[in-house]
């Protein structure tokens, strides 16, 4: 499969140029809705087995918007907790990664914004599904190191579970629902982001998708997938892009302290750590409890790594994401954030 040519984010940062800022997370918010779907849940739903899901994605529950929570309730959540982390901030501009917002107008950020009494910075929403904390991430390290901003609050939630069809057992038993937010700042001092990358090819739009097709059924009220496609083209992108990031970085894969990828199946994460050559110790996994949260699966990743003090200041990760699009992209960084809740 070609691999698309890649819009480049980062390169200064790599070698630190003069007086160039540098992009950090300061501090990182998760919001969790309490619902549960376990796999015995599932399997009264769909003909599936505990057994089954467990094997092919290694995910054994997902969690649940309750009724009334919506992607920009979720987003709120996380943010507030974000922003009281790092002393409560004014950003200079609120991104919000969504492919799930229930509104179409006005974006799921405006309501953020909203919500949180602010008001003046720009607020968007970036669609590009998984990816889209990566992407939200590059467009805030280059509006920082460019100087036209200094703080940006980026917000990743996703109320997935209202957009499956309980009925398609090949996709439904994937995804779930939650929130995480990071406070991206002019850092000084060391850390903070290394490499970016993040890339699109619309040539495979057939992978995933939701919405109205000419040739769908059912008026594309439901997320539907070609599984096995999607597993390749996912492993693929996230092995080539590991491997340009840590050549950006200057790494080798013996530097990663964390591998902390998109959680969308636990044997597409481990086929890219084995072929990588970082061992499991060093991969950060949550897949089993959290499922597939798309945009949200990075963040809520590198939130639980630092709350249970596994991901400490001056340790070098690198994350990648896949989706929809078909988009992928990744990150290098020296961790910054706080490590407690
Ligand atoms: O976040 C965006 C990126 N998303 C991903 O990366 C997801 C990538 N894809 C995957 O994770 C996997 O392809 C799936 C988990 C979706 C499917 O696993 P697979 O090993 O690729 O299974 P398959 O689609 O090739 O299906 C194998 C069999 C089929 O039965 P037959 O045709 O062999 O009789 C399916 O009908 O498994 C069947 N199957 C199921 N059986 C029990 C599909 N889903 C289920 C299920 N329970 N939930």
């Amino acid at each position: 499969m070609p691999i698309a040519p890649f819009l480049h984010a980062t390169m200064e940062t790599a070698t630190g140029g003069m007086g160039t800022p540098v992009a950090q997370i300061l501090s990182l918010g998760s919001y969790i809705p309490d619902g549960v779907l376990t796999n015995a849940d599932m399997e009264a739903m769909v003909d599936t087995s505990d057994t089954w899901i467990v094997e092919r994605t290694g995910i054994r529950e997902r969690h649940r918007v309750g009724p009334g929570d919506t992607a920009a309730s979720m987003g709120e959540r996380a943010a507030r907790e974000a922003l009281a982390k790092a002393g409560n901030p004014v950003p200079d501009a609120i991104i919000v990664a969504t492919c799930s917002a229930a509104t179409r107008l006005p974006s799921t950020a405006c309501l953020i914004q909203q919500r949180l009494g602010l008001g003046g910075m720009p607020a968007f929403d970036i669609n590009a599904a998984c990816s889209g904390f990566v992407y939200a991430l590059a467009l805030s390290d280059s509006l920082i190191r460019s100087r036209a901003l200094r703080t940006v609050l980026v917000i990743a939630s996703e109320a997935l579970t209202p957009l499956v069809d309980y009925t398609d057992r090949s996709t439904c038993v994937l995804f779930g629902d939650g929130a995480a937010a990071a406070v991206v700042g002019s850092g000084g001092g060391d850390g903070g982001i290394r490499a970016v990358r993040w890339a699109a090819d619309g040539a495979e739009a057939d992978l995933i998708y939701y919405g109205v097709r000419e040739d769908d059924p059912d008026g594309g009220r439901a997320i539907r997938m070609a599984g096995r496609g999607t597993f390749r083209s996912a492993v693929t992108r996230f092995i080539n892009v590991s491997e340009l990031l840590l050549a950006d970085a200057g790494w080798t894969a013996d530097d990663i302290d964390w591998f902390i990828p998109h959680q969308a199946n636990l044997r597409i994460i481990e086929a890219t750590a084995k072929r990588l050559g970082v061992p499991m110790e060093r991969v950060i996994v949550n897949v089993d409890r959290v499922g597939n949260t798309s945009a949200a699966s990075i963040p809520i990743a590198l939130h639980e790594a630092a709350a249970t003090g596994r991901l400490r200041p001056g340790q070098r990760v690198v994350s990648v994401a896949f989706g929809s699009g078909v988009t992928w992209g990744g990150v290098a960084l020296e961790w910054t954030g706080q490590t407690s809740r």
